[in-house]
């Protein structure tokens, strides 16, 4: 009896019926199935607390922050603070000064590459990726050496989908302004041992900018421990809306950058000749934000927090774990990633089907799978495949979700030979 209720309190666990209740997409039928919704490395689903939080502003707190003397702005604007404050207290960051909110994790990669890479990265320097990014943490840093000078490395990977180890050791040099890698890969599921690769950046002298997109909605994350200079995140991966990302920096990274984009609240002082910044984080939020946004993702932030990342983990590593043991038994199915320490994604083919039409079944039999090359077509590269198909979990998913992935995938092998 001891033993059990010891198990109770090291075991977190999460009231799935509750919790499923709580996300009106997924109650829906598709294709006169019950819909079965794993793609949420593309999006996830979003809790009803955090679509009352988006129609309420809507219906009694609309209008613009940082701006009135009125009431209403008033409330918006300790919505939209408080909203700050909520992510500030996600990722463990010293201040709110050092969150400031993006579109998404693109436009906050896009931020860090343009106002601190502009003024860092020049000729002679190198900035080192991974074989295993999305083309958000490729292509600004491409773009960047492109106008710089500076030379752009990457560390590949293994069969399995690892950063191969002695190849980073290799080419982080001091050389290197800086590391950007992905905490998770939306492509193979890798979660990266990121403590340990900032430590190894930093003992170059390198700058590291940490890709939490994949993260965030699956694990507890504090940048304070982690040790990197900016870590980035999207709001809509973390059951929050669309069109709101966070950029987290050091702030005295931040306070040293010049900003992004110019225009109104980001500015102190304007004359027709010169202009004067505003303090951090206002100095990168230029125009009117996305209000109902960030108000949503805090919302749903404190939705998470009430479950709890220990709950939410150890439910997920069940299901995923289960889930790749399952798939592993499908005659002709290769997964694509077999990393030491998976997350919440799982890439796959299947001999002599493409991944649109293993997509295509699947969504008849009521499963939603994303297929293609996921925004990372170096990987799909690496693995001389054109796409891959890809169930990705979040905490409402569940064994019969499982059943159902698998039942459809054995009706695509049924279907195609
Ligand atoms: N980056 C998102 C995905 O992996 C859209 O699906």
């Amino acid at each position: 009896m001891a033993g059990e209720q010891a198990a109770l309190v090291t075991a977190p666990t999460l009231d799935l019926a509750a919790v499923r209740a709580d996300f009106p997409a997924l109650a829906q039928q598709v294709h006169g199935r019950p819909l079965v919704y794993l793609d949420n490395g593309a999006t996830t689903q979003k809790p009803r607390a955090v679509i009352e939080a988006l129609v309420r502003y809507y219906e009694d707190d609309n209008a613009n922050v940082h701006r009135g003397v009125h009431v209403l702005s008033e409330r918006a604007t300790a919505a939209y603070e408080g909203a700050r404050d909520l992510v500030r207290q996600l990722l463990h960051a010293r201040a709110v000064s050092e969150i400031v909110f993006t579109r998404n994790a693109t436009e906050a990669i896009n931020l860090v590459a343009r106002a601190w890479g502009d003024a860092n990265v020049h000729a002679g320097d190198e900035v080192l990726i991974t074989a295993m990014e999305h083309h958000s943490n490729i292509v600004p840093w491409q773009q960047l050496c492109a106008r710089s000078g500076a030379t752009l490395r990457v560390v590949p990977i293994d069969d399995g989908g690892n950063l191969v180890d002695e190849a980073l050791d290799r080419l982080l040099t001091e050389r290197t302004k800086l590391f950007a890698v992905t905490h998770v890969s939306n492509a193979l599921g890798t979660v990266n041992p990121v403590a340990g690769l900032v430590a190894r950046a930093k003992a170059v002298g390198a700058h590291v900018l940490i890709d939490g997109s994949q993260a965030v909605g699956h694990m507890a994350v504090d940048v304070e421990a982690l040790g990197a200079d900016f870590y980035v995140i999207t709001g809509h991966k973390l059951f929050g809306p669309t069109g709101i990302g966070v950029l987290w920096g050091r702030e005295a990274v931040l306070d040293a950058m010049p900003p992004f984009m110019g225009g109104g609240d980001m500015i102190r002082t304007v004359t027709l000749e010169s202009s004067t910044w505003n303090d951090l984080p206002y100095k990168f939020e230029a125009g009117t934000p996305h209000i109902a946004g960030a108000i949503g993702l805090g919302a749903a932030i404190r939705y998470v927090r009430a479950i709890g990342f220990d709950a939410i983990q150890s439910h997920e590593a069940a299901i995923v774990g289960a889930a790749v043991e399952r798939l592993r038994g499908i005659a002709g199915l290769r997964l694509i990633g077999t990393p030491r320490v998976r997350g919440g994604l799982i890439s796959f083919v299947m001999d002599g089907v493409h991944p649109h039409d293993i997509g295509t079944i699947v969504d008849r039999e009521g499963v939603a799978i994303r297929t293609g090359h996921h925004c990372a077509q170096p990987v799909m590269d690496r693995y001389g495949i054109p796409a891959t198909a890809r169930a990705s979990f979040a905490f409402y998913n569940s064994a019969a979700d499982v059943d159902a992935l698998v039942g459809a995938l054995e009706r695509v092998r049924a279907i195609m030979g």
